[in-house]
């Protein structure tokens, strides 16, 4: 078994290497070159075609597993951009992302890493947090609105997993201290603005916000 899995391969732009022999590429559906009117080259040829549902591996197959599934519930069937990168069932992708996640968690060995990419145009990254395994190990904002998202996660059997909570606050919360983004921000007194919701992490806070962080406090 190769020990790196691409799991909604797609074209493969991501790679440096699309044809690197330490990694198996999937993708439920094959879409040859001239499929997309766009981008001539386009083409999605997996190694192997399935669905990240219900992935056929056996438990803890691989070192490394990436996931960057459909992002756009508002493409239609034609949408050059739905024929690229495929589409999300606006009915159902919340099941469809949370067994995404679960699956690629159950093949990724212990001590391996999932790469998870997301793009904000149709749903927001706190409304995917949910069916995050666990919380990332760190995480970065790309693209010129900064809609696009990389998080690491690393899977840890060993310890109890951290509480499941993203935000974007440059820097943890301390005990008794409210929101430090949002103080940032807004530059005003702490007191005047305790009754607010964190425009960050979209907790009330500072009680909820810190409660939701539970292990990050510090
Ligand atoms: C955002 S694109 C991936 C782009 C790719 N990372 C690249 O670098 O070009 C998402 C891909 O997931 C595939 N996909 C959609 N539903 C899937 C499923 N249930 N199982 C596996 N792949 C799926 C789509 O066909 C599409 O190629």
């Amino acid at each position: 078994m190769k020990p790196i899995l691409d799991a909604c391969c797609g074209g493969r732009y991501f790679w440096f290497d699309s044809k690197n022999p330490l990694a198996l590429f999937m993708d439920n559906r094959v879409a040859l070159k001239g499929h997309s009117k766009w981008r001539k080259n386009h083409s999605v040829e997996p190694d192997i075609v399935a669905d990240f549902r219900r992935m056929p591996f056996p438990d803890k197959s691989f070192k490394l597993v990436i996931f960057d599934p459909p992002h756009l519930t508002n493409c239609g069937p034609q949408g050059d951009m739905g024929k690229r990168y495929g589409r999300l069932n606006k009915l159902t992708w919340r099941d469809d992302i949370a067994a995404g996640f679960k699956e690629c968690w159950r093949v990724l060995d212990v001590y391996g890493v999932l790469i998870f990419k997301w793009s904000e145009l149709s749903i927001k990254l706190k409304d995917v947090e949910p069916f995050f395994p666990t919380q990332p190990l760190i995480g970065h904002r790309t693209g010129r609105m900064a809609r696009t998202i990389w998080c690491t996660f690393f899977k840890n059997e060993v310890l109890p997993p951290p509480a499941v909570h993203v935000h974007d606050h440059a820097e943890p919360p301390i005990d008794g201290d409210p929101c430090w983004y949002s103080r940032q921000q807004k530059n005003r007194p702490v007191t005047e603005y305790l009754e607010h919701i964190c425009d960050t992490c979209s907790y009330s806070w500072p009680e909820e916000c810190l409660k939701k962080r539970g292990e990050r406090k510090r």
